[in-house]
Formats: structure tokens, sequence, C-alpha cells
């Protein structure tokens, strides 16, 4: 996607090196972030420098990747072993990041070039599936839909395009009239930072709302449709997504409005069952009680705004279960949310 009219993805790997958007950084400051080594790529993704399913499955196979290139050719086997281990422990629950590791640590073993061509391959197989989705997606946009959005599943959240986003992004370019309403997406506010700064970015007309407006505007008949992206989905259609898409499904349902995922096949997970299998990343009590943004006066800040000595639980993701859920807009197909249709759109 463009950015200032230059043409942007969120991460790419150039020689030894890894570049992607600071995701920390945005919406106040658009800054390119380096990573020379594996460790400095693990810590980007443990720190959410890149973030989203599809960007930091990318940046797991980079980091594979560069292990391999950093090997000692006396010792590669126990390095790239270690490597694989630390990359895959640096977040829980996005299904991407494990197959993109799996698949370049497997490559690599046949030689580092075949890391380097996999680890390409993983990132334009994810731009490549966006772009499809959005074209599929886009038919369930009537010109003057009003679609509501959880979380930030925009192309910042994959290598290009997106998953949620991409269908809004093509009927855009087909000239239909679309509007969002943004979830802010608390604790972090990838909605209110990042799916906003996207949308004005690409002129896309659009409503910041607190995470518990959703009920109330779907209840009012402000709301067409809803999408929302994927971190991982169960053979049985139950999907975790960002903290807080539970409750918009259970409301959606409530005031009969259509609730869509939207995600690449590289996201579902067959050895889940269902979703109680999935693991759910819990993050720093921190992001729950201070918070981030920029004063009147354009100096950014982290400040307290809860009770001083108080502790917050704080897991970074819920998973809806599949009776919630309308469709699953794949690159392959928009399919109904059950083991018959996902088993046979993962058939090769
Ligand atoms: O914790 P994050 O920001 O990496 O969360 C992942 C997500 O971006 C969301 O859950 C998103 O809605 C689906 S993945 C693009």
């Amino acid at each position: 996607m463009k950015v200032s009219g230059k043409d942007y993805r969120t991460i790419w790997m150039d020689g030894r090196s890894v570049y992607m958007i600071d995701q920390n950084l945005l919406p106040f400051e658009f800054k390119i972030f380096r990573s020379d080594d594996y460790l400095t790529s693990c810590r980007a993704i443990r720190e959410m420098t890149v973030r989203g399913a599809g960007a930091i499955g990318a940046a797991a196979g980079f980091a594979m990747a560069q292990a391999f290139q950093m090997a000692s050719p006396g010792s590669v086997k126990s390095f790239v072993d270690k490597a694989f281990q630390e990359i895959i422990s640096t977040r829980p629950t996005a299904r991407n990041l494990f197959y993109a590791v799996e698949r370049v640590f497997k490559a690599g073993t046949r030689h580092t070039t075949k890391a380097l061509m996999e680890a390409q391959a993983v990132a334009d197989e994810d731009a490549d599936a966006s772009r499809k989705i959005g074209r599929l997606g886009n038919r369930l946009i009537k010109d003057g839909s009003r679609i509501e959005t959880h979380c930030n599943a925009g192309w910042l959240a994959f290598v290009d395009y997106g998953t949620a986003l991409s269908p809004v992004y093509t009927a855009q370019e087909e000239g239909k009239t679309v509007f969002v309403w943004v979830d802010e997406t608390r604790p972090r506010s990838q909605g209110a930072r990042l799916t906003a700064w996207e949308l004005r970015n690409q002129g896309i007309p659009h409503k910041i709302i607190p995470d518990n407006a959703g009920a109330w505007i779907m209840k009012k008949g402000m709301v067409d449709l809803m999408i929302v992206g994927a971190d991982r989905i169960a053979a049985n259609g139950d999907v975790a997504n960002k903290i807080g898409t539970l409750e918009k499904a259970i409301a959606a349902r409530e005031f009969g409005i259509p609730f869509y995922v939207a995600a690449p096949t590289s996201t579902f997970d067959l050895t889940c069952g269902s979703g109680d299998e999935i693991v759910i990343e819990e993050r720093s009590q921190d992001e729950v009680l201070y918070t981030h943004g920029i004063s009147k006066n354009g100096k950014q800040d982290t400040i307290l705004t809860c009770s001083p000595g108080s502790e917050a639980f704080n897991p970074a993701f819920d998973v809806t279960p599949a009776p919630y859920i309308t469709s699953i807009i794949t690159e392959k197909g928009i399919i109904r949310p059950n083991s018959k249709e996902i088993n046979k759109i993962l058939k090769p």
C-alpha cells in the first residue's frame, strides 16, 4: 500500500536485514525499524514493533532465515534448533508465526539459500492471499455499506492489503462508497491507532468508537456488517482473535448483523479440534494500566490512567465459537465455519 505516494510492504528482507514499519510509533511517527539478526527480530515480535498475524508470520520466517545465515559452518544444527525454539516462543496465539517458522526451518535444512527463498515465499503468499481475500470479500459489501471492524486486520497486520480491511480497499477501488466503524480495541488500541491511520491514509470515511459502543450502534441500525481478522482458526471453525471480538459477535447475532471473519488458509490449525485448545496470550498488566499518546503540545508520553496500586488482567485474545460466525473469507473462497468446509478448502 502507499504511504505519502510511496509503495510499502509492512515488512521485507534485504540481504541479512529485515525491515519493518515500526507499529509502536504509529500513528504519530512513520519510521522503518531495521533488524540485522534473528534475536533483534524476535524482540521486535515480542514487543510488537511488528504485529498482526500475517506480519508476525513473515517476521518469524525472516528471523528463521536470518538464523540460518548467522550459523557458523561447524554448528549449524545446534544454532538453528535453538533459534527455532526462541522464535516460536515470542508470541503464542497467531498460527501464522508457527506456520512460517516450520516452513523456513524445513527448507533451511536443505540449504541456507532455500531458507531465504522460503521466507520470501511465505511473505509473498501472504500478500497474494490478502489481495484475493479483498476481491472475494468485496462481493459482500454493497454500495453505501457501513462496516464495523475490531483491532487492526489491515495491511499493517499482514505483509500487504490486510484481511478484514482488504475487502474495504477493493470496494473503494471499485467506486463503492463505504464507511467504517473502528472499535478502539483497548488496551493497545490497534483500532484507534492503526486501523484509523490506515483508513485515513486511504481516504476512507470512518469513525473511531469506544469499545463499549458496539452493541448500541448495532441496535440503532447503524451497522450493516462486521468484518474482523483472525489469529488462529480451529478445525471446527472457532476463531481466536483480538480480545473483545467475542462480545461483538454475540451482539451482532442478537441484532441480526452478518459477522464475517477474513483470514488466509495459513491461519487455520487443524491440530486444534476446537477453540478450547488455542493458547491465549496474556500480556503485561501495564498495557491496561498505562496509556501512551501525544499531548496537545505535541509531546509523546505514557501515563497511568487507572487507580494507583490496583492490578490488571490482560488476556490479549478471545475465542468466538463457530455458531456466531456467518462465514469465513479466505483466499480460496468464502466458507461456512464448519469442519467439512474447512477440510475441503485446506486440501492441497
Ligand atoms: O496482538 P496483535 O496486535 O498482534 O493482534 C493480532 C491482531 O492483529 C488481531 O487479533 C487481528 O484482528 C487479527 S490478525 C491480523
